[in-house]
């Protein structure tokens, strides 16, 4: 599917039919998604993919009961991770290996990411793994599998059901699933979105 065909039919599918997310087309969308830009590169994103009914269950509980979790073949909590220092070590040393960094000060480099810990790091962390979260929707959608974002749901509920590590931050739910094209919500007219001249300040406010 071309980028402009897959931007433009994506829409948020509460809708969907039995058929499974298989571990294949999984496969394939988070091949994809490995490509997203982070902030240092740090690519601080966690994916918890959910199939079992009795996960999604819970998730269902954890999103305020609503529906399409049960309904989807797949939901998928993205995490971002505090942690800046987690992935340091290797991203900045191949960094250096490939001509990125000067690798004289690739220790130094380190050494501060992993010193400085995760506390209040929300909006970092945030940032990198929503853009990631966005990269899932648009992989998905281009293996012909819809998703709906989510933000309704309590994170503190997820964490404790989960067993969440204290530094992963809870950004995003994304349910995953194949469109019941002869339901009503696909063949209704797409939502009404803002012209460009209106949100596009060109040159200034
Ligand atoms: C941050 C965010 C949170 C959202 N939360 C929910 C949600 O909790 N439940 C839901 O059904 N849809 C949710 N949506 C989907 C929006 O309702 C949907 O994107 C919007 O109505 C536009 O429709 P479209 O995606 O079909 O174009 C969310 C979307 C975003 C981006």
């Amino acid at each position: 599917m071309e980028t402009e065909e897959a931007i433009r039919s994506r829409r948020s599918v509460h809708e969907y039919t039995s058929e499974e997310v298989d571990d294949d087309t999984l496969k394939s969308i988070f091949e994809l998604v490995r490509w997203s830009p982070s902030s240092y590169n740090l690519q601080p994103w966690e994916f918890l993919v959910v199939r079992d009914e009795e996960g999604k269950e819970t998730l269902k509980d954890c999103a305020y009961g609503q529906e399409h979790v049960t309904d989807a073949g797949a939901v998928v909590v993205v995490f971002g991770d505090r942690d800046r220092g987690a992935h340091a070590e290797e991203v900045f040393r191949n960094e250096a290996e490939k001509g990125y960094r000067d690798p004289d000060t690739v220790d130094d480099m380190i050494q501060k990411f992993q010193d400085e810990g995760w506390q209040g790091n929300d909006e970092w962390a945030m940032q990198s793994s929503m853009i990631a979260a966005t990269t899932l929707m648009y992989a998905a959608w281009s293996e012909g599998v819809a998703s709906c974002p989510m933000g309704g749901w309590d994170g503190d509920a997820i964490r404790e059901e989960f067993d969440v590590p204290e530094s992963w931050k809870p950004v995003l739910m994304v349910t995953l699933g194949y469109v019941d094209r002869d339901g009503d919500e696909w063949n209704r007219e797409r939502k009404y979105r803002r012209s460009t001249d209106e949100f596009v300040h060109l040159d200034g406010l």
